[in-house]
């Protein structure tokens, strides 16, 4: 044991701490205004987001998991159609697909979490309509390869981009990529609301105003309804927090990428593998993922040393009793499920001091003597 303070895997509080005045000042505008469904901070943002992801269009919605949803159907994406993604993202990458009717069809990953190229081909049928590499951990996936595969085969891209806003790859952002980019922006993200809140990125003007109708019940005036739609929309208090977050975005990243720098620094390669960052990639580091034999040991040794992580994602999809329809079986995907085993996600947040992540690092490392 040790007489430090805990080191918490995330620390809102001290987020919040941070943050507070500008996030009042915000919250008090809107609710002072009173407009508290769409308005001007929810056009406003859309546009900031667009000019940061360098794409023409975004749009603001609920949550990461129906920006998936609905970017798809209004893609035309619908019963029968296959969509090939990773069996080890979080599961609303596959509910999504499973929602609007689709097929979610698992492809393996690579030792860096994200899904395989050449896997992704073996898994080409003649209903694929679509790829959906998933940016885990705030890298992007190996999007030359796949946008090759996409071209050669006519195939849609959805980027599931939720844990990588501001990530790059060859200078490309995420949500540039992809017919289009959907973005998560739970408390948990980097770039995160006080609450559910999500959005959507692309360059093609009539798809980006479909789903802006679908979010609102399909409606186009006062009263009139073209298309029976959702209610999918952000809340005006979560837009005008979000356009704070996006002013202190490139801050957060840059913290986070030297707690990054320091782990990779400090950890013992002999017994932690930490997946290299490429020349060509920009990653933001949502989540600091290394891989090591003996992982729920480690795991509660940190515990005992009053550290608190967590594993990204303990049962890939494909193995959830949700996914039991599709037929998987254990052995089905196995680079995927040997990470599972071994995969343990670090504190990387922001408000970490340099003393919190010697403490972890050591932590580890005596783990291992
Ligand atoms: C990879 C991935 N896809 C989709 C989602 C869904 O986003 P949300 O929780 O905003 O619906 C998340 C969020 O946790 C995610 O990490």
């Amino acid at each position: 044991m040790n007489n430090s303070a805990p080191i918490r895997y995330v620390d809102m509080a001290a987020q919040f701490a941070e943050q507070r005045d500008e996030i009042m000042a915000r919250v008090e505008a809107v609710l002072a205004e009173g407009k508290l469904v769409g308005g001007p901070d929810i056009e406003l943002l859309e546009q900031e987001i667009a000019g940061f992801c360098g794409v023409a269009h975004a749009v603001a919605l609920n949550s990461g998991t129906d920006a998936l949803a609905l970017g798809m159907a209004a893609l035309g994406i619908g019963e029968g159609d296959e969509v090939i993604l990773p069996p080890n993202s979080f599961i609303a990458s596959a509910a999504a697909v499973a929602t609007i009717g689709a097929v979610p069809v698992f492809a393996d990953v690579r030792d860096d979490l994200n899904i395989d190229p050449e896997k992704v081909e073996a898994a080409l049928t003649p209903q694929t309509k679509a790829i959906m590499p998933v940016h885990l951990t705030g890298r992007i996936a190996d999007m030359t390869p796949l946008e090759e595969i996409a071209k050669q085969h006519g195939l849609l891209v959805i980027e599931d981009a939720s844990q990588s806003f501001g990530s790059r790859y060859q200078d490309r952002l995420a949500g540039s990529f992809g017919d289009v980019g959907c973005f998560s922006a739970h408390p948990l993200k980097n770039f995160n609301a006080a609450g559910d809140s999500g959005f959507l990125t692309t360059d093609d003007g009539e798809l980006a105003e479909k789903v802006a109708k679908m979010r609102n019940h399909g409606l186009v005036g006062k009263g009139l309804s073209e298309a029976f739609g959702y209610v999918s929309r952000m809340d005006t208090l979560q837009a005008a927090i979000l356009r704070y977050k996006l002013e202190v975005l490139s801050d957060v990243i840059e913290r986070r990428r030297r707690n990054a720098a320091l782990y990779r620094e400090c950890l013992d390669p002999a017994h932690v593998f930490m997946a290299p960052e490429r020349d060509m990639e920009f990653n933001t580091y949502h989540t600091f993922v290394i891989q090591v034999d003996r992982r729920d040991e480690l795991k509660a040794h940190l515990a005992e040393h009053e550290i608190g992580s967590a594993i990204h994602y303990p049962l890939p999809i494909h193995l959830q009793p949700a996914a039991g329809y599709l037929g998987h079986k254990a052995g089905d995907f196995p680079v995927a499920e040997k990470q599972a085993g071994r995969i343990l996600s670090l504190p990387i947040h922001q408000t970490l001091s340099h003393n919190d992540l010697r403490r972890v690092a050591d932590a580890v490392n005596g783990f291992f003597g």
